[in-house]
């Protein structure tokens, strides 16, 4: 069998023998969601450092967990922590939980995270619904032999956002009146932030925010067949864009400030999205 099929499915088998719980949403928590769990009825937990073979953050203070519950009705498996390409796994160890909350039942993909603004009309604290991706500058976690029980070799890109889950976010925007900005998420890979030659270069070809994570989960899960949504929390404007240099600091303490609206914005969604689903 095929290596990385192999490891998913045994992190699949460890986690059926814990739970049978039957997510409709896998919901990723980027910086700002982190204790998004905390308002939700939560049915389950698990520990990443319970599933053997699971990739676990080496972030200090990076939770690393699985919570299975309900965002109102709604049946969810939330991610708290995921781990990122930088911290030095291999691309389809980072896609692995994504792919894993698919075996689960999940069939629709919420993804959040922190980035820099690279738009000139966005500003540190803003939201933006992710439109598009430009993945390339990471390697493609699909690369190597094609997991056909998963996907087909040469997946479509077009619609890798879905626009039913687009329309649900920007309803329930306007449902809380916060302000909603739209975008291309471009990932690459850090750890370093970008030069500000590199946001000239990245805006050019089309870029609204900068980060290190996300897109290449979007690529696994449109290889599934996933729904696919994502919001981006605009923690600062990327490098280059004021005189202050970049800090992780920055990008936490925009990302708390708004985590009230964020965590609003992500539920209300959620219902909205079910009820697309519902109908
Ligand atoms: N660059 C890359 N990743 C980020 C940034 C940034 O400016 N802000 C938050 N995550």
């Amino acid at each position: 069998m095929n290596p990385v099929y192999d490891k998913l499915k045994k992190c699949y088998e460890q986690v059926k023998k814990k739970t049978d719980f039957q997510p409709k949403l896998a919901l990723v928590l980027g910086s700002g969601l982190g204790d998004f769990a905390d308002g939700i009825r939560v049915e389950e937990t698990l520990d990443y450092k319970d599933i053997e073979g699971f990739p676990i953050s080496t972030i200090p203070g990076h939770k690393g967990r699985f919570i299975f519950g309900y965002v109102r009705e709604v049946p969810v498996v939330i991610m708290q922590g995921r781990v990122h390409y930088y911290e030095g796994y291999d691309i389809t160890d980072v896609v692995l939980p994504i792919r894993l909350m698919k075996l689960m039942g999940a069939e629709n993909l919420f993804l959040t995270n922190a980035a820099g603004g690279m738009n000139f009309d966005f500003r540190p604290g803003d939201l933006m619904m992710i439109t598009d991706h430009i993945a390339q500058f990471v390697p493609s976690p699909l690369i190597g032999p094609n997991l056909q029980e998963l996907g087909p070799r040469f997946c479509d890109m077009s619609h890798v956002y879905d626009t039913d889950l687009q329309e649900a976010i920007r309803k329930a925007a306007g449902t809380l009146n916060i302000p909603l900005k739209e975008g291309v998420y471009v990932q690459l890979t850090g750890p370093a932030y970008e030069t500000p030659a590199e946001i000239r270069m990245c805006r050019l070809l089309g870029g609204d925010a900068i980060g290190m994570s996300t897109a290449c989960e979007a690529v696994a899960a449109n290889h599934m067949g996933m729904k696919i949504c994502g919001i981006s929390c605009i923690t600062n404007l990327a490098s280059g864009m004021t005189d202050a240099p970049l800090s992780h600091k920055e990008v936490q303490e925009t990302a708390d400030r708004i985590s009230r609206q964020f965590k609003l914005l992500v539920e209300e969604s959620i219902v909205q999205i079910a009820e697309g689903l519902i109908k």
